[in-house]
Order: structure tokens, then C-alpha cells, then sequence
């Protein structure tokens, strides 16, 4: 019956402390492998960015950004005591640039930066700002190689994109050769995924001036930068390491922790994540973020509901909603989470929209319960590699507060999201530790984290 499947999708998803440790172990041991050895899955990719900000800095800067589901442009005027003004636009990515041409992709975003110049540019900032060349930060949100600070070739695509001929090449080329086609005076100085942007921006604002180690994107992906010592990424070899190191013991890793343990070592799998992974173009990679993040939290729960109404357990009959993928998106399971309606009313309501179809109050506390589980699953497997970072970089020997900037639609707006991640960090760490985690959300932070990267280059 519909209660003993529930019980066992839940225990599927389920997480124990004993698992909560044995992931952060494993998260760990790949994380030293990936600063040893190129072309590790979980790439641990050296950002190039060797300090964080103090927040005296000041300048007015372009940023771009190219997230997985928005592209912004915005200028920001750092006023040099931890606090800035933002303009920015933002403008949804067409769905056909996301597996066009590069050269689509890349004349579409120049095209942004050329129109946000002509409106906002000229009336809100000194008339000279536009006769001099301008430094931009692009914030691109996808795996890359970085030779230096404004060098980088696209090692693959993640969270749906597929622009074939864009893997292997220097991206900030592919801007700057469309800003130039366009006769725009902007140089792209600087190349930031989101997570360095948002470790950047909130160590520029964060409260109390604890030093902030970690900026974390929990949105449509999921990823995490946190502040390496040079000597630790022998990667680079003792040559690289020894000249860096002239300037700074420290370097910002890109951990790119949507692929931890592919393998599904420590991590677990059901039927319904394999299900999800083969609809995707990246099918085998990135099963980490595939049970995290935003793009495949809604996608995880209809396969379950399909399936249930498949076997007869759940709804009178099936619909072509119910059969459509990608048809539920995670604003679905938040707003499931946060119905405490007698009746479960709001639950009603979505599934009649979303999916057409009449629900029974104890369909509905069961869907309820199974997103439940979806949720806590996502949050706790944030929460333990988060932990495996705080152990490896030997945080709490160092900080007394430490500071986490985070980022993202399932971290904003994901009802008890951040409550689930003190619960798996607790668990592993103990609650003294986890009491001296201050997690603060940076919002919008990367387009002003590669503003910041703009005036370090
Ligand atoms: C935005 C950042 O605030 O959050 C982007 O500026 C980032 O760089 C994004 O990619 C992540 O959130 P989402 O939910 O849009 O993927
Ligand atoms: C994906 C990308 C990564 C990005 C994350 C969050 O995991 O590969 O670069 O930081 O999404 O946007």
C-alpha cells in the first residue's frame, strides 16, 4: 500500500550519522587527490586568485555572469568600507543559446553588455567612465582550467548547457572577441567561477570581519571555493608553487564538488537519481550536484510520483503533465515543504496546476513526506562535505568564527534548508563546532566577487 512504498522511498534517501562521516571521509581523500593529480573528476580547479579582499577597496567595475539559469550584467562602486552600490540587469538564458553555437551564445551575451553600457552607463557614472577602457570580471559558472587570472578553457559543460564547440577554449577570448566586434571599450580582466565571486563578495562584507573560507553556490548546481594553502596543491609543481608563493601562501580552490565520488561510493543511489542522470547530457557526471541541486530536485520527486502512480499506489489516474520531464522545478517542493495547512490546501493546489490532477489528503501527506525526504537528503549531503572541508582545511584550529558565504536559489529560498545543514554538520563535527559556523547568504554576490577579482588582476 501507499504507506509501506513511502516508508521504503524514504529510507532509500535517508542518511545516517554513520554515512554523514563516511561521506565527509571520502570528500576528504578525493579532495587531496584533486590537488594532487590534473584531471581528477572532482578537478579542484587553482582559481589564480591569491587574496581576499579587506574591504577598504575601492573602483567602479563591470561584471558579467553567466549562471545556469540568469545572465546578469551590472556595474558595481566598491565605496571602500564593506558595502558597494550594485546596478545590474538580468535577463533569463534562451534555452536555444544553451545548446547552440558558441559563437550564438557569446554574441548574445556581448550584445547584453553593449545595451546595459548605452542605458545605465553615461547617466549614473562620471563622464569620463565611458571614454576609458573599462575592466570587466566574468563570472562564468561551468568547469574550467585556468592558466591565470583572465585564462581559461571550458572543460566541459554542466547543468544542461551543451555548446559543443565552446569545450576546449579560452572563454574570456570568446567575450572579449565579441565585445571587440562590437566596438566596446571593455577589457575582460578578470575570469571567476560563481563560488570564488561569492567567497569574494562576502569576505568583502562579512559581519564581524570573521575571515570567511568558503563561498558556496547551492542553486540550479552546486559547487563550493574555499582559501587552499599553495603548498598543498603540488599540482602546479614546486616551481609555480615557489614563485606564487612570493606574493601569497594562499590560493582560492574551485573545488567544482558537483562531481564528488561519481562512483557513488559514499553517497548512495536509487533507481529514481539513475533514472534522472540519463535524461541529462552529462549522463555519469556530476552525481553529486544531481541529488543537491535545483535543476534535479523537482525532476527526482515526478519520477517517484510517475512511479507510485504507475504501480496504482498514488492518484485515480495519470496525466500528460504527470508524464512530462523536467515538468516540476523546485519552487514545487518549497512550497510542498512549507505547507502546514490542516488540509494540506497549497499541496492541492500546486499538484492541480503543475500536474492536473485531483489529490486525496493522504496523497498528499504522502507526497509531502517524500518531499520531506528529497529536501533533507540534499541538505545533508551539502552539509557533510562542507564539514570534510572544515576538517581538511584544520579551520577550527585556526578561526575562531568561521565565516561561509552561500548563494543560490535552494539556499535562499528552500524552506529549513540551513537548519538541515547544522543538523548533518553537527552530527559530524559536534554541535561546539558547528555552533562556531556563521553561514551568511551573499546574494547576487558573484558579479560583485568578480569585480573584486578585477581590481586583485
Ligand atoms: C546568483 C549568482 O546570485 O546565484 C550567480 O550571481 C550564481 O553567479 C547564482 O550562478 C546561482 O543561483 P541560481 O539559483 O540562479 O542557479
Ligand atoms: C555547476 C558548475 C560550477 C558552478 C555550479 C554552481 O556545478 O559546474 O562551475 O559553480 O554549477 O553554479
Amino acid at each position: 500500500n501507499l504507506t509501506e512504498a513511502v516508508d521504503s522511498i524514504c529510507k532509500k534517501f535517508s542518511i545516517t550519522d554513520e554515512q554523514l562521516k563516511s561521506i565527509s571521509s571520502e570528500y576528504i581523500r578525493l579532495t587531496k587527490l584533486g590537488l594532487n593529480h590534473n584531471g581528477e573528476a572532482m578537478a579542484m580547479i587553482p582559481s589564480y586568485v591569491t587574496a581576499t579582499p579587506s574591504g577598504r577597496e575601492t573602483g567602479t567595475f563591470l561584471a558579467v555572469d553567466l549562471g545556469g539559469t540568469n545572465f546578469r550584467v551590472c556595474s558595481i562602486h566598491l565605496n571602500g568600507d564593506n558595502t558597494y552600490d550594485l546596478l545590474q540587469t538580468k535577463t533569463v538564458i534562451p534555452r536555444n543559446l544553451m545548446v547552440g553555437t558558441s559563437k550564438e551564445l557569446f554574441s548574445f551575451l556581448a550584445q547584453k553588455v553593449k545595451d546595459f553600457i548605452a542605458t545605465h552607463l553615461s547617466e549614473k557614472f562620471d563622464e569620463d567612465a565611458t571614454d576609458h577602457q573599462l575592466k570587466l570580471g566574468f563570472t562564468f559558472s561551468f568547469p574550467v582550467s585556468q592558466t591565470a587570472i583572465n585564462r581559461g578553457t571550458l572543460l566541459r559543460w554542466t547543468k544542461g548547457f551543451d555548446v559543443k564547440d565552446a569545450v576546449g577554449q579560452d572563454v574570456c577570448l570568446l567575450l572579449q572577441d565579441e565585445l571587440d566586434a562590437l566596438n566596446l571599450n571593455v577589457h575582460v580582466a578578470a575570469l571567476v567561477n560563481d563560488t570564488v565571486g561569492t567567497l569574494m563578495s562576502r569576505s568583502y562584507t562579512s559581519p564581524g570581519h570573521h575571515t570567511t573560507i568558503m563561498g558556496i553556490i547551492i542553486g540550479t548546481g552546486t559547487n563550493c571555493a574555499y582559501v587552499e594553502n599553495l603548498d598543498a596543491i603540488t599540482k602546479l609543481g614546486e616551481e609555480k608553487i615557489s614563485n606564487l608563493r612570493k606574493n601569497s601562501p594562499m590560493m582560492i580552490i574551485n573545488t567544482e564538488w558537483g562531481s564528488f565520488d561519481n562512483q557513488c561510493v559514499s553517497i548512495g543511489s536509487t533507481d529514481y537519481d539513475e533514472q534522472v542522470d540519463k535524461k541529462t547530457p552529462n549522463k555519469g557526471m556530476q552525481l553529486f550536484e544531481k541529488r543537491i541541486s535545483g535543476m534535479f530536485l523537482g525532476e527526482i520527486l515526478r519520477v517517484i510520483l510517475a512511479d507510485l502512480c504507475s504501480q496504482k499506489l498514488l492518484f485515480k489516474s495519470s496525466s500528460s503533465e504527470l508524464e512530462t520531464e523536467w515538468k516540476l522545478d523546485t519552487s514545487a517542493l518549497s512550497r510542498i515543504e512549507a505547507d502546514f495547512s490542516k488540509n494540506l490546501i497549497a499541496t492541492r493546489l500546486l499538484i492541480e496546476k503543475e500536474l492536473a490532477l485531483e489529490s486525496t489528503l493522504e496523497e498528499r501527506k504522502a507526497i509531502k513526506t517524500i518531499v520531506e525526504a528529497i529536501g533533507k537528503r540534499s541538505a545533508y549531503l551539502a552539509g557533510a562535505v562542507v564539514a570534510g572541508i572544515l576538517e581538511h582545511t584544520k579551520a577550527f584550529e585556526k578561526h575562531g568564527i568561521i565565516d561561509v558565504g552561500m548563494d543560490g536559489s535552494v539556499i535562499e529560498f528552500y524552506p529549513g534548508y540551513e537548519s538541515l545543514i547544522r543538523e548533518a554538520l553537527s552530527a559530524i563535527i559536534g554541535q561546539t563546532k558547528e555552533s562556531r559556523v556563521q553561514i551568511g547568504i551573499a546574494k547576487d554576490g558573484s558579479g560583485v566577487g568578480a569585480a573584486l577579482c578585477a581590481v586583485v588582476a
